[in-house]
């Protein structure tokens, strides 16, 4: 949710030192009180999280039972509560129960770091985009990734994140892309699986967002989106389904969109059938900020808290309750899922303490995981990596790269120490849908690995004074971005402000051209012939400049994988243009105000008539040519795939060996495929594991892949249910969607 950010953000040793001397830090409210430590007989630990919550929930008024399912408004709304006074100026607080010593829960959002810190007069780490962390396919990186989010969330004194979106990429043009992780459900879910885990082991509650198709930001809170079960369950919502089996966040966020008539927060199917029923999902549904609709209706369906208000579960929920239009039991429900998360996550068992955040280990990690993000789409004749004794001249040109690289915008913006590297005061803090530049800089990274070379830098405003300035240098770099956020989608996967041009020229002018892109979604590349190289850089977090110079220079092997599909044009998505709401309905995506929640918004309809076929399985099904394939990524070395075999168990075994067959040492990402029987009627493949593997330089490692049965089944409508299909299956390995190079067929009964 938008909340302006009116304070300065402050330098990382000002902060630590405010910190360390116990001094109020300016921009803070006052240190709180913390309730006393809980004592009552539910603090045994030895009990189960749901027996602990019963012992609480015997001791509740009506009242303080209503005030676990709701917020207390923006705790950053001005004038402030008395209710959100003790709240930590997150975006949500639900206030406990003080009277047992039950903490409120402060919430953040912290999709790729910890939001409002500047603004709070706190620090975070910004990581690479979440989208840089799928190209990683790494889910210990994830893990790591997570856990940093949940150590910062929990020294700035949260014990709530809102983050783990996990929508996949269903339309690339959306401006949440890379807010998610891709458009693959099982390397998605994985993922999202391993980043929840690492949140809550850092005694935070983790939270999956936005349950469910929210895949276009364009209309965000009318949509409605059309899709059959079937294939809802094979796609985005098995993306939700791993990450609830694997990771147990302690909640799910449910999204603004409507899902087949329904709003997602009132919606039966995905919130008591799906989620709650059929993946036993023990934790509890929070509201996506004003997207609560009703009292009764989203009670019924599974909704267990509404945020940032209490519109419809404060007291019309006690009303309702009194009337008998909502049964004891039904509250007792919403009240002991939220109470057993608190106790499963630990916040109630290790309170949260404030501690200075360490900086400097929050940026050895972001540099570590945008290191084994970045994707290298193209390197010819060897170009890369730069050898620093043989370059005398290198023009670095375009997208800020001499102060910083951009982030993502929205409910996920991190505020950079300093302010944005472009705002002309330098030190302002962050606004809504502003273009938040870090201040990682390109060109001193690139400066400093290559000290003795003449380093020139060119804005890349005018193509044709870039050209120049290209023209006579050994080398040049030419950076080119796309900036998105939340509140927005893309109007298209071409690069915005004449950047195109500025890359044909640039590379025109100069044979050894080096492309890298900051992006969360694919581009098109009308120029991709012309550059010797290519890079996809992402939103690359705090430390990107020193995480791409160790790149660019060779310290460090690209490994990332596409984690999504970068087609030829927008005219080769399954929908050629985004659907837009109908003139007079809102096409801000805010929460819906009071007066159109009275007057009721006009849904529009988006059907994904696509199906399952999203991403690659679209473009294989329809046999459409790619720029560059889903799972694809160059090395500075090359591998060699043999020695598949199959052996079809209880899970199956995929076994093959990977050879490093060039002269330095790498990591490989070897994919595995399965093609399904004709019988199934399934797009020609789909991924059903992987595995990332260090090997040395000439080296050679065995890999076994365990394929879970559910990612080779179909969901079977009729019973609701995952199915085998008998039949045989193909099983494909190798360094990329297209490019397979192992087959075995294997049948199954
Ligand atoms: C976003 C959520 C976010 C919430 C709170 C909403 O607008 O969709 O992702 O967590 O605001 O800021």
């Amino acid at each position: 949710m938008n909340q302006s950010l009116g304070r300065a953000a402050f330098g990382i040793q000002t902060l630590a030192l405010l910190s360390l001397l116990s001094l109020p830090v300016p921009g803070c409210t006052q240190r709180r009180q913390l309730p006393p430590p809980p004592t009552g007989p539910w603090m045994n630990a030895s009990l189960s999280p749901d027996e602990r919550a019963d012992l609480v929930l015997k001791e509740l008024t009506l009242d303080e039972k209503i005030a676990l399912l709701h917020g207390v408004g923006m705790p950053t709304d001005e004038p402030v509560t008395p209710e959100n006074a003790a709240s930590n100026r997150g975006v949500g607080y639900d206030v406990g129960v003080p009277r047992l010593g039950i903490p409120g829960i402060d919430m953040s959002d912290a999709a790729y770091g910890v939001r409002s810190s500047g603004a709070n007069g706190r620090y975070s780490t910004a990581l690479p985009a979440n989208v840089a962390a799928a190209a990683s396919w790494d889910p210990d990186a994830a893990f790591e990734y997570g856990a940093l989010i949940g150590r910062e969330l929990r020294a700035q004194g949260y014990n709530m994140s809102l983050g783990g979106g996990v929508d996949i990429t269903r339309e690339p043009r959306n401006g949440r892309t890379f807010e998610y992780l891709g458009e693959d459900p099982v390397l998605a879910g994985t993922l999202v699986a391993r980043l929840i885990e690492g949140t809550q082991s850092e005694h935070v509650i983790g939270d999956i967002k936005h349950y469910a198709f929210n895949d276009q930001e364009s209309g965000r809170t009318s949509v409605n989106a059309l899709i059959g079960d079937r294939a809802a369950r094979e796609s985005d919502l098995l993306a939700f389904e791993i990450g609830v089996e694997k990771g147990h966040p302690a909640a799910v966020m449910c999204s603004y969109n409507r899902l087949n008539g329904d709003f997602a927060c009132e919606n039966q199917y995905l919130l008591n059938q799906v989620l709650k029923k059929d993946w036993n999902f023990h934790g509890f549904v929070v509201s996506d900020w004003g997207g609560t609709h009703s009292t009764e209706k989203a009670s019924a369906a599974g909704l267990d808290n509404e945020q940032p208000g209490s519109v419809f579960f404060g007291e019309p929920y006690k009303a309702a309750v009194q009337a008998g239009k909502i049964s004891m039991a039904e509250l007792d429900e919403h009240v002991h899922r939220i109470l057993r998360s608190m106790f499963a996550a630990g916040v109630i068992d290790h309170p949260r303490q404030r501690s200075v955040i360490d900086p400097f280990a929050g940026l050895a990690v972001a540099r570590k995981i945008e290191e084994e993000s970045i994707v290298l789409l193209k390197n010819e004749h060897a170009v890369l990596p730069l050898d620093p004794g043989k370059i005398h001249t290198i023009a670095v040109i375009g997208a800020h790269s001499d102060v910083g690289m951009i982030s993502g915008g929205g409910s996920a913006q991190v505020d950079p120490p300093g302010g944005n590297a472009i705002s002309p005061s330098g030190q302002g803090a962050t606004h809504w849908q502003e273009q938040v530049w870090f201040p990682t800089s390109p060109l001193k990274a690139i400066r400093a690995r290559a000290p003795r070379a003449t380093v020139t830098y060119d804005p890349g405003t005018d193509p044709a004074t870039a050209a120049a300035a290209a023209k006579n240098a050994d080398v040049a770099i030419v950076f080119a971005y796309q900036w998105e956020s939340e509140g927005m989608d893309l109007p298209s996967l071409s690069l915005s402000l004449r950047q195109d041009e500025l890359v044909a020229s640039v590379a025109a002018a100069n044979p050894h051209t080096i492309v890298v892109l900051e992006t969360g979604s694919p581009v098109t590349m009308p120029w991709v012939a012309a550059p010797a190289a290519i890079l996809e850089a992402w939103y690359a977090g705090s430390d990107g400049a020193n995480a791409l110079g160790n790149v660019l220079f060779g310290s460090v092997n690209p490994s990332g994988k596409l984690p999504n599909t970068f087609p030829r044009s927008d005219a080769d998505l399954p929908h050629p243009t985004i659907v837009q709401p109908p003139p007079g309905s809102r096409h801000f995506s805010g929460p819906v105000s009071p007066v159109e929640r009275a007057a009721g918004l006009p849904p529009f309809d988006r059907d994904y008539n696509e199906g399952v076929k999203v991403g690659y399985k679209w473009y294989d099904a329809e046999k459409k040519p790619v720029l560059f394939p889903f799972g694809y990524g160059l090395s500075y070395t090359s591998y060699r795939y043999s020695g598949l075999s199959v052996t079809p168990a209880k899970t199956i075994n995929v076994t093959f060996t990977v050879a490093n067959t060039g002269a330095r040492s790498g990591a490989e990402i070897a994919e595995v495929y399965a093609s399904l029987p004709a019988s199934a009627q399934e797009p020609p493949k789909r991924l059903v594991g992987w595995s990332k593997v260090k090997i040395d330089a000439g080296g050679q490692q065995t890999v076994t892949v365990d394929i879970d049965p559910k990612y080779l089944s179909i969901f079977d409508e009729s019973t609701q249910a995952w199915k085998l299909v008998p039949g045989d299956y193909t099983i494909l390995v190798g360094g990329s969607s297209q490019d397979l190079p192992l087959k075995a067929t294997v049948s199954l009964k």
